[in-house]
């Protein structure tokens, strides 16, 4: 089978991409130069806004999995037009060309910001989506676009919603990093995390390379047409809990520092596994232990 990976030289596509490429022909479109040397041959520089340059990796493609996206909360508060015009005008574009160009499947990545503040918790499939910021509105508008496309076409489409991934091809330089990444650059560096309020919000951390093999499970079986999946490992941390193991991953002696909260920000979320596990049978492998200490090595 030949897959196209949007945002292949991001966390998520790159994984995706070194996953896949064992089994099927892979080509990979980003804005962004491949930095990872083993898929710079199959990684094509273009824009997923620009229909022209979806269609020059388009040919002989059987699937597509869609990443590529403006994946920052923040920065979608900060500059709303910039994520609607990625997430959703690029998703629309990608979704067009897919269809014209006949793909058999078309794989979205979601994210579990669609959902807002949870009403129970684990969050399943089921949990009504409220988003709470720009960056969740786009990404529930591309599902919403992909359904549709589902109608119109006869692209098999699914849709995968991760909680937060992480894993070392995060960027610490970045403003936008998530948790993890900062935690870890600053234990790193000798200096303690800081906890934004007071540590006991909980999050569904799963490692980058478990979500790949969720997605590479999907590419493999048939008959998921029009399912949406929640993606997480199922096992709630606090982020105090969090703070304290990537202290004891460095293998330093500091305490976590606290500072105000973020507004906005929602209190806990954990990702319901059980549909993911009865139709794919997959499951986290990376512990959280595990993933900090790769981190910080
Ligand atoms: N990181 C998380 O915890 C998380 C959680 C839920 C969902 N997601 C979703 O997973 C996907 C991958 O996220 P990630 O963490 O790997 O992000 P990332 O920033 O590492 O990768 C995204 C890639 O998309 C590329 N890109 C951005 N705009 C583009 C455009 N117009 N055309 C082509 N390429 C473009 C970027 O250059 C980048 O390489 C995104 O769709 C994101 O919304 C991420």
């Amino acid at each position: 089978m030949r897959v196209l990976v949007t945002g292949s030289s991001g966390q998520l596509g790159s994984y995706l991409c070194e996953l896949l490429m064992r089994r099927h022909d892979v080509v990979g479109l980003d804005t962004r130069t491949q930095p990872y040397a083993v898929l710079k041959p199959c990684s094509v520089v273009g824009d997923i806004q620009r229909p022209g340059d979806v269609r020059r990796v388009l040919g002989g493609v059987d699937a597509v999995v869609h990443c590529a996206a403006q994946v920052s909360v923040d920065k979608s508060v900060q500059d709303p037009i910039t994520d609607a015009s990625v997430n959703v005008l690029g998703t629309v574009s990608v979704l067009h060309e897919s269809a014209k160009a006949g793909v058999r499947k078309f794989v979205y990545i979601s994210s579990a910001a669609i959902f807002g503040r949870p009403k129970y918790l684990p969050v399943d499939e089921e949990h009504p989506t409220h988003p709470i910021s720009n960056y969740g509105v786009s990404k529930l508008a591309g599902e919403k676009y992909v359904l549709a496309y589902a109608n119109m076409s006869r692209m098999e489409v699914v849709s995968v919603r991760p909680f937060n991934f992480y894993s070392v091809r995060a960027d610490p330089q970045s403003p936008y990093s998530g948790v993890i990444t900062k935690f870890v650059s600053r234990v790193r560096s000798g200096f303690p995390p800081i906890i934004e309020g007071d540590g006991r919000q909980t999050r569904d951390f799963i490692h980058t390379r478990d979500v790949a093999e969720m997605i590479s499970l999907i590419l493999e079986k048939d008959g998921l047409g029009g399912q949406v999946l929640n993606c997480g490992s199922g096992v709630s941390t606090s982020v105090s809990d969090l703070a304290r193991k990537a202290i004891r991953a460095s293998g330093r002696d500091l305490e976590p520092l606290f500072a105000t909260p973020r507004i906005g920000d929602i209190r806990d979320s954990v990702c319901n596994v059980t549909k993911s596990r009865e139709l794919l049978g997959f499951r986290a492998k990376v512990s959280l232990e595990e993933g900090l200490s790769e981190l910080v090595r």
